[in-house]
């Protein structure tokens, strides 16, 4: 028995192939552009995910027994709008998560409506990434696509949509719509009249191990694959990524460095943080979770090394970092690249470096860059840790998590061990575990995690460094709130 995996990123997808055991039988990558419209706009063609990912299926799965392909299960990026009009035909290019248009709408909902209402509803308040204010915002600006919406999906909802026939979401990516009362699982009946819209045309609701439907059979014709496939809701990247990584039960945690960065804590309980620093979400495990996201992460390293140092090989510039330069680095980076969503709730932050010295060198801006990425997933920690949660390890994935030096610098930053695990594709493997759930062959999430995943390496946090890294982060903390005024004026 087989199941696919399906990681709807943002800047590629990537498939694998999973057996009953767990084991990865192969996995395709396959990109997609992300278009950036205006600057802090972010947005992307829908049918080209559908492309890439059918593509990839077929790729995927040539030279292996196609009939053994029992399911599919997807984690895809969280937040995005598609709209779909009254023949399911995609209205506009989804707006995404890092997208950073909706500071009037966002404004609109925390003050004007209140974040008090906001938290009582949804359990959570507006950012500019969420789905609600994209909504507002369509509503304002594009009246004539907003009259044509008759579906309203998150991006792999879309994908499963395509693969189904089923217009459907799951409760850990919709509670980032801000539109599901997350703590009673239901669709909020005062959020979706704050945002004009009505229950029709929202899709219907499951846990993300439970299946929604089986494959269209033109689709199985067109992919190879037996018309019993079962798709399995699938979740958000992030729940699909703690799922891969074993991130289930009260008090785990696992720290996600792909495009964006997340800390996400799992909770058997709902619980929410006062202030709303940290999202309250649905887990893809049927229970809770508090993350903190930071919104350029990998993204800034990808950044760093190509755009500005014109170079691919990422390893040769961190191997110019010397050990005894770390946690001593007086240049700091403030990865705000895309503005900021945990705790700071910032769309107009921007990257920034600060403190260099005649004597800096290339890899002490390297250095920088992975330390602010690090510092930034401390913040949220911190908020983690200010409402009582005690956080001693934490597993790592995405594509900076497989650099030693970064994680090393994770592990002392956070002053917690960090745990990498075998199977690096967080959300692809969490969603080929759903799918396996969904077609019955295992109970539930946490059996079939306890079952699968296994940590090979731990990097344990040594006493003199954090100590180092500890002063560097208090520094750190007060760059933010020194230059906040600065940042609308330069943005013009
Ligand atoms: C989570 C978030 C990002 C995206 C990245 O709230 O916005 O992590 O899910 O794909």
């Amino acid at each position: 028995m087989l199941t696919i995996g399906i990681d709807l990123g943002t800047s590629a997808v990537k498939l694998l192939l999973m057996d009953e055991k767990g084991k990865i039988l192969n996995v395709v990558s396959r990109e997609y552009p992300l278009i950036f419209p205006q600057p802090g706009w972010s947005e992307q063609d829908p049918d080209a995910w559908i492309r890439e990912t059918m593509t990839g299926i077929v790729q995927l799965t040539e030279g292996f027994d196609k009939s053994q392909v029992a399911g599919i299960g997807a984690g895809g990026q969280m937040h995005g709008l598609v709209v779909l009009d009254e023949d399911d035909k995609v209205i506009r290019p989804a707006i995404l998560w890092n997208d950073g248009r909706t500071f009037a709408e966002v404004d609109y909902l925390n003050q004007t409506i209140g974040k008090e209402k906001l938290s009582a509803c949804t359990a959570n308040i507006a950012f500019a990434g969420f789905t609600a204010p994209k909504l507002l915002w369509m509503r304002n600006q594009e009246p004539e696509n907003f009259a044509r919406i008759r579906k309203i999906m998150l991006p792999k909802d879309y994908v499963n949509y395509r693969l189904s026939g089923v217009h459907c979401t799951d409760y850990s990516d919709a509670s980032g719509m801000l539109l599901l009362d997350v703590k009673n699982k239901c669709w909020s009946k005062d959020m979706l009249e704050i945002c004009g819209i009505s229950e029709e045309q929202m899709p219907t609701l499951f846990e993300s191990f439970q299946p929604v439907g089986k494959i269209l059979p033109e689709v199985a014709a067109q992919l190879g694959l037996p018309d019993t496939v079962v798709i399995a809701a699938g979740a958000g990247d992030n729940a699909a990524a703690a799922v891969g990584t074993g991130t289930v039960g009260e008090g785990a945690c696992n720290i996600s460095v792909g495009t964006s960065g997340t800390i996400f804590i799992s909770s058997e309980k709902f619980g929410v943080d006062d202030h709303n620093a940290l999202h309250s979400f649905a887990h893809a495990d049927g229970n809770y979770h508090l993350m903190g996201v930071v919104l350029s992460a990998a993204s800034c390293n990808k950044w760093w090394m190509e755009e500005i140092l014109k170079t691919s090989d990422f390893s040769a510039e961190q191997q110019e970092i010397k050990p005894e330069n770390l946690g001593r680095n007086h240049v700091y980076f403030l990865p705000y690249l895309m503005g900021e969503r945990s705790p700071i709730n910032d769309t107009n932050a921007r990257g920034t470096f600060i403190g260099m010295t005649m004597d800096n060198t290339r890899a002490d801006l390297t250095q920088a860059v992975l330390e602010g990425v690090a510092f930034a997933i401390r913040d949220s920690l911190e908020v983690a840790r200010s409402l009582g949660i005690d956080i001693k390890r934490s597993r790592i994935c995405g594509g900076g998590a497989k650099s030693p030096l970064w994680r090393k610098i994770f592990a002392n930053v956070c002053n917690v061990e960090i745990e990498s695990i075998a199977a690096e594709e967080g959300p692809g493997y969490g969603g080929a575990m759903l799918a396996m759930v969904a077609c019955g062959e295992y109970p539930d999430v946490k059996t079939i995690a306890e079952k699968f995943v296994q940590v090979t390496k731990v990097e344990k946090p040594d006493p003199e460094l954090a100590a180092r890294y500890e002063d560097r982060y208090q520094r750190f903390r007060e760059i933010y709130p020194s230059v906040k005024a600065l940042f609308p004026k330069l943005n013009g």
